[in-house]
């Protein structure tokens, strides 16, 4: 998009109250709704393009199709409305950030936070992934597991809302010599897309997103055969670690569950399985045009693999790691918050910064055909009759 145009955020969806009135909503963290007065729904729609829009085609835009003339109190109200969604982030400019994970941190999340090519491997190999096929890495952040999967030959997608990631991974494939697609926009909102994948990977993202809504969206982009792997991962550092009160059981920024990992991890598991199973149906006429073949076969769970990766929890992984929005919590300037967990850290040994992340790799496919029932076949249990017997 050119940087003199505005275009409708990827984060905002329009919707309806009870009594009918419009508003949109946005669908990723902080939740909003911007309720909207008739010329501002105009105005959202004209904006809903790719390509964005100028203000003035988007002023002349709206004459045409409202049918008005241009008067000077017109043209004030059109740009009053578009400042206001402009400051509301309903529409975004051609540099804007849309998430929290911004460019200031994406070399340090490239540097600190590699992909483990071990989960990227398994993925490769499970997916037996290769030239001819299509993935989707969604919100794919600066694009680590992504180019690892496009080392295979596979035709690799990126979706991030991070302009500032997503430019990160630009540079980072064109130093690789690889071919990798971006797409600024919203995993809670692939019903917009029109591509079929074979592949589709969410890594340490999910609990950013609306999992119904992107499961639904994997039910309408996988193809019959394809595969869907979810990564989650849970770091873990002794009470005695440094930075122990921001990563450890007791954080700051939230206590953490004590279950086992691997639980954790099949409870996970367990609610994707349940959520496939209740979204994906096959059975059910859809009428999507553009998609005649929506609904051939079921998601279901395939294998959940476990990875155990000790690792050091350092000031270059808190960089990588915290967000503006995490610092806020912590009631301190960002300035002395660093200066902090610099002083935390200094000279302290290899051995009391190391600390542990758990990985879960889980595996979802759809099956080609209507074959398998989504559930076991339990047996029918005999019981009594009480009516007359003529029957
Ligand atoms: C912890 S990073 C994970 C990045 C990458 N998948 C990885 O494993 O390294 C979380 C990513 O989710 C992205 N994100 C958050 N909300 C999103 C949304 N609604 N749609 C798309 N991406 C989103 C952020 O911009 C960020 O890149």
């Amino acid at each position: 998009m050119d940087a003199d145009r505005l275009r409708a955020s990827p984060n905002f969806a329009l919707a309806a109250g009870m009594d009918g009135r419009p508003f949109i909503a946005k669908d990723s963290e902080p939740y909003v709704q911007y309720w909207l007065s008739g010329r501002e729904r105009l105005l959202f729609a004209l904006f809903g393009r790719r390509r964005g829009l100028t203000v003035a085609a988007a002023r002349a835009a709206y004459r045409r199709l409202a049918d008005v003339p241009d008067t000077p109190l017109l043209r004030r109200r059109l740009d009053a409305d578009i400042a206001g969604m402009r400051a509301a982030g309903v529409l975004v400019g051609a540099g804007d950030d849309l998430s929290r994970y911004d460019a200031g941190i994406a070399e340090a999340y490239l540097t600190h936070r590699p992909f483990p090519p071990e989960i990227a491997a398994r993925i490769r190999a499970d997916a037996a992934l290769g030239p001819g096929q299509a993935v989707l890495d969604l919100a794919g952040g600066p694009g680590d597991l992504a180019l690892q999967l496009a080392a295979s030959g596979a035709a690799v997608t990126l979706l991030d809302l991070s302009r500032g990631f997503l430019d990160a991974a630009r540079r980072r494939a064109a130093a690789q010599g690889l071919p990798l697609g971006l797409l600024q926009d919203s995993a809670n909102r692939l019903l917009h897309l029109d591509a079929e994948f074979d592949v589709v990977t969410v890594a340490q993202a999910l609990h950013w997103l609306d999992d119904v809504q992107v499961c639904r969206g994997l039910c309408r982009v996988l193809r019959p055969g394809g595969s869907v792997f979810v990564v989650h991962g849970a770091l873990s550092v002794p009470d005695r670690h440094p930075l122990a009160h921001l990563f450890g059981h007791r954080s700051i920024l939230g206590a953490k569950e004590e279950r086992p990992f691997a639980e954790e991890a099949a409870a996970l598991h367990r609610r994707l399985s349940l959520l496939f199973e209740a979204l994906d149906s096959p059975g059910v006429d859809r009428i999507d045009l553009a998609r005649p073949q929506a609904g051939a076969g079921w998601i279901r769970a395939r294998r959940l693999s476990l990875f155990r990766q000790p690792r050091p929890i350092g000031p270059g992984f808190a960089r990588a790691f915290l967000t503006d929005s995490h610092i806020a919590r912590t009631g301190l300037a960002p300035e002395a918050f660093w200066q902090d967990i610099a002083a935390r850290c200094a000279g302290a040994p290899a051995d009391r910064l190391a600390g542990l992340c758990d990985w879960a790799l889980l595996h979802f496919q759809r099956s080609e055909g209507l074959e398998h029932a989504p559930l076991g076949r339990p047996e029918a249990i005999p019981i009594g009759y009480a009516g007359p017997a003529s029957g």
